[in-house]
């Protein structure tokens, strides 16, 4: 690569009129990122001194999404052409550097593919990318001359039947000294089909001026293709994520079905990861050794420790597994969730700000929130944690070795002690000692003789008009039944 200070310059200011969409093209996202990201990701592995971003319509809210201390920003007004948004950024350069132009809405490249761009400009050169398409409608074309050197770009509106049958494309990547693009910039004008000021007229320029111009070909077209309207985002997605299902693959995670996994952000992992299909990866997340994601989970900014596994279903955020955990299938665990190891957390359970200790099971049903679970406690079907009293947020402790029975409500603040039993069916407002049994629960009453109402009598009167419906005089009433 040239040793020439660089100067990025993305170029972003065009409408995007065929998204049809009130956001910015450039904020559309890619993989769970504005398409800007993935540029701004792949320019900076260039280590470029400076980025200056072109924006236009709806700039504000570009910037906005972008406060990075290393980007700078200048407005293109009124769209005339990739020569003129070029042209409101060079002020910001300093002469004795080579620039860079990308396109905000060109996310696949690979740096090295840039890499190899700035290298053929060399110390003084002029280089643009080009890609040969099976179908080169709407790109500039590449015109060679009779030694098959880069002569002209001519844009397909320009063009007449001979040109437009050239297959080799102008991605409209470029690279070429600051002092020299100022110059050519300088003298371009618009006296073409468009009435724009087209940045590929400077390849002439250079031509004419006997400066060295290369025209370096994409080894992979694909990655050079651009979003213009939702069809081609949908089919850069694909793009992007068959990318990061083979670079997992080859890293040594098995996939089961490449075309149905999502990734959204960085993975990081161990040995023999094993991902089911319709998985979802997003922020970051990281899965050791051995670690099993079932069939349409979706994990996003989580850490799994080895050899736990993620039944399938389920939906976990911002939290930490542990080794050898299982959660699911069905489970929802929510932000600040902590699972240690060996846990074992089951179906339509729901975790938020949990912290679960080492062999601890919730295996059915259960809202466990804001709640602190020791070591082997034993949380019985229906259990919830009533931390909200419509204000505030309250704590339940739950020691070591507890047993919680069936269908039980913890009214937080709230602390079952360790080795404590709560019997099923009990509302717990008040500390439950240590190592003894704890229940609430109305006595069981029979009625002998009760009979069921029937249509072909007439109802039953009420008695004392509150709401009560009156029993057969030989069953006691429930309060009485002591
Ligand atoms: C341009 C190239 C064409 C190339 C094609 C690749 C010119 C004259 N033509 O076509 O050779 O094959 O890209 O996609 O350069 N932009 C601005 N301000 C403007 C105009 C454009 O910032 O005034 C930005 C757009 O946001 C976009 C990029 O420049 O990111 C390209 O603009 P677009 O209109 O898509 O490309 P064309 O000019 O049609
Ligand atoms: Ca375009």
């Amino acid at each position: 690569m040239s040793r020439k200070p660089l100067s990025v310059v993305v170029l972003a200011a065009g409408q995007g009129t065929r998204m049809r969409s009130h956001r910015p093209k450039v904020l559309h996202a890619l993989a769970g990122r504005p398409l800007l990201a993935h540029v701004l990701e792949t320019a900076r592995a260039l280590g470029p001194e400076r980025i200056v971003v072109v924006h236009g319509h709806g700039g504000e809210a570009v910037r906005a999404a972008f406060p990075d201390p290393d980007l700078a920003w200048v407005e293109q007004a009124e769209q005339l052409g990739t020569g003129h948004a070029v042209a409101q950024a060079l002020p910001a350069l300093p002469d004795a550097g080579l620039v860079l132009v990308l396109y905000g809405d060109v996310p696949l490249l690979r740096p090295q593919t840039l890499a190899r761009v700035v290298e053929a400009a060399g110390g003084d050169g002029l280089a643009v990318l080009t890609a040969r398409l099976d179908d080169p409608t709407g790109y500039g074309r590449i015109v060679r001359d009779a030694a098959g050197r880069l002569a002209r770009i001519v844009e397909e509106k320009d063009a007449g039947e001979a040109v437009r049958a050239i297959r080799e494309v102008n991605t409209g990547i470029l690279a070429a000294p600051a002092a020299r693009l100022r110059a050519w910039v300088g003298r371009l004008g618009r006296d073409n089909a468009q009435g724009e000021y087209y940045l590929t007229d400077v390849v002439a320029m250079a031509v004419a001026e006997g400066v060295p111009a290369a025209a370096v070909e994409a080894e992979d077209a694909d990655e050079t293709l651009g979003v213009n309207d939702r069809l081609q985002l949908a089919r850069l997605e694909r793009l992007w994520q068959r990318r990061a299902a083979e670079a997992l693959m080859r890293a040594g995670v098995t996939v089961r079905d490449p075309a149905r996994l999502e990734v959204r952000g960085t993975v990081e992992h161990g040995r023999d990861v094993e991902l089911d299909v319709g998985v979802v990866l997003e922020g970051t997340v990281r899965l050791g050794d051995g670690v099993r994601v079932g069939p349409y989970c979706v994990l996003r900014d989580v850490t799994v420790a080895d050899g736990a596994e993620i039944l399938p279903f389920t939906l976990v955020e911002e939290a930490e597994i542990g080794p050898g955990a299982r959660v699911g299938p069905y489970a929802r665990v929510r932000p600040g969730t902590r699972l240690a190891a060996r846990t074992r957390i089951g179906n339509f359970v729901e975790l938020k700000n949990a912290e679960v200790g080492e062999g601890s099971k919730i295996n059915h049903l259960s809202y466990v929130g804001d709640a602190t679970v020791g070591r082997e406690v034993n949380i019985g079907a229906g259990t919830i944690t009533c931390n909200y009293d419509g204000a505030h947020k309250h704590r339940t402790v739950i020691e070591d070795e507890a047993f919680i029975g069936s269908d039980t409500q913890l009214v937080a603040p709230v602390t079952v002690g360790r080795g404590a039993t709560i019997g099923a069916g009990s509302t717990i407002t008040r500390d439950a000692p240590p190592g003894e049994l704890t229940l609430s629960r109305a006595p069981q009453v029979t009625r002998p003789g009760w009979k069921r109402p029937r249509k072909d009598e007439p109802p039953r009167r009420r008695r004392g008009g509150r709401g009560e419906t009156e029993r057969p005089a030989e069953a006691p009433r429930e309060e009485e039944g002591g």
